[in-house]
């Protein structure tokens, strides 16, 4: 096989074999494929696109490029989430105990953020002594004993991957369908997951800007699962303004246990209870989503979430006193409350803005080797829709630093206020199944 007969082959629109997909991605791992041969089939597939069998083809020779987490140990089916990213996105705190609660297995491998705020680990590190260095056997116990267990990344998952996502990067591919689709979900088929919910967001906060492009990405995800043997459903969420109130670590695990004691915000909770009795659906829990719901609904009223969150932090070094202490949690030295120059309504919020505001106070890694601080971040205090009078609180800011006039600024600049009701966005804008 010559690579360059695959280029010219996918140049002039015609549908590679599983046989090609494969010695591509094999080949290139093995560096064997100089990457300006790639970067010419990486632009070929942005616009000739791929048909599902290619694109489902793609992702099982990635997921084959490295190693593979075998979750069989564990009873019961595993079911993954996977979020396209957005701002103050707290689900995946509250949906592992929330799920786990009702008996489905949570086994999350998580990374460490890159961007407005950390990623899950990051996030979990605010509660003092919480380590993710499990070995996999551990693991795997804790799992089957609390239903709940979180692990760093290890291993050489999805090499391939990793270096189409670098060359992707820097070539003006990135934002290709089968590409992206094919790269999220290798991911979370070497992690081990037997079903996936997807939250796919869209609005200025997301990848996705607009509902069209988020439909697409979902339904190529959704199909690729399918037609590899995992259950796979995705729903497409706003993030056109962050979603709760906090973004910044320590107020996200604030927030989450807050949303477990059943008053957290309305949209976190709301998300988390769609995104959860999807879960439980799919890990056999459930018969109906009413029903998968209903039970949902019952461990955060009677207190078995958040029962679980403290005996998984617990188990994992953490301190889980914190959780009923909620001030031992990193608090920031300075508190700045951003105050409305008019009244009105809040009309915008735009989520990337207020995600960049916060990563500037620190609460985010611009760069790998950025320190993250787990205490600072914005708490919102109104959102789109909310009535505002000249001088009410907007946003506070928490900060370790008293210069906080250019992330003052930047809220104020992006927490729109105008004269007219806005129309709120609609939270849960589409489910998509098989
Ligand atoms: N996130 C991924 O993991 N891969 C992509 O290609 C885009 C976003
Ligand atoms: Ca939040």
């Amino acid at each position: 096989m010559r690579f360059v007969d695959i280029i010219e082959k996918k140049r002039d629109g015609n549908e590679l074999t599983t046989e090609e997909i494969q010695f591509f991605i094999s080949e290139y791992t093995a560096e064997k494929i100089p990457d300006y041969q790639v970067s010419a089939l990486l632009m070929a597939i942005y616009f000739q696109d791929m048909t599902d069998r290619e694109r489902a083809d793609l992702t099982m020779a990635m997921v084959n490029s490295g190693d593979k987490i075998d979750l069989s140990a564990i009873e019961g089916i595993k079911v993954d989430k996977h979020s396209t990213g957005g701002v103050g996105d707290t689900t995946t705190l509250v949906l592992g105990p929330l799920v786990a609660a009702v008996g489905v297995p949570v086994a999350k491998m998580s990374g460490r953020g890159l961007g407005h705020t950390g990623g899950t680990i990051d996030k979990l590190e605010a509660l003092e002594g919480f380590h993710v260095e499990l070995s996999v056997e551990d693991f795997i116990q804790q799992v089957n004993e609390l239903k709940l267990a979180v692990i760093g990344q290890s291993g050489n998952l999805t090499p391939a991957d990793k270096k189409l996502y670098a060359l992707r990067d820097v070539t003006a591919t990135v934002n290709s369908i089968p590409l992206i689709a094919s790269s999220i979900m290798s991911k979370k088929i070497a992690a081990g997951a037997d079903a996936i919910v997807l939250d796919v967001k869209t609005g200025e906060g997301a990848f996705m800007k607009t509902v069209e492009d988020a439909r697409e990405l979902a339904k190529a995800m959704v199909q690729i699962g399918n037609s590899v043997g995992r259950k796979t459903m995705a729903i497409i969420s706003d993030m056109s303004q962050p979603l709760g109130y906090a973004i910044g670590n320590a107020l996200e695990v604030k927030e989450a246990v807050e949303t477990l004691q059943g008053k957290g915000p309305a949209d976190l909770t709301e998300l988390c209870l769609v995104l959860g009795s999807q879960m439980v659906v799919l890990g056999g829990k459930a018969g109906t989503l009413e029903e998968a719901r209903s039970m949902l609904q019952e461990v955060i009223d009677n207190g078995k979430a958040l029962e679980i969150f403290k005996l998984f932090v617990k188990a994992q070094g953490g301190d889980e006193t914190s959780i009923d202490d909620l001030e031992k949690l990193p608090q920031a030295s300075y508190k700045h409350h951003v105050k409305a120059r008019k009244s009105g309504y809040i009309s915008f919020i735009e989520a990337d803005e207020i995600g960049t505001a916060a990563m500037l106070l620190g609460a985010g890694r611009a760069t790998k080797e950025s320190e993250i601080d787990l205490a600072v971040g914005i708490l919102l205090n109104k959102k789109v829709g909310d009535r505002v009078q000249e001088g009410d609180v907007l946003a506070t800011i928490f900060a370790n630093n008293s210069d906080v006039a250019e992330v003052s600024d930047r809220i104020l600049e992006f927490m729109e206020i105008s004269d007219n009701k806005p129309t709120v966005p609609q939270l849960i804008e589409e489910i998509i199944t098989a």
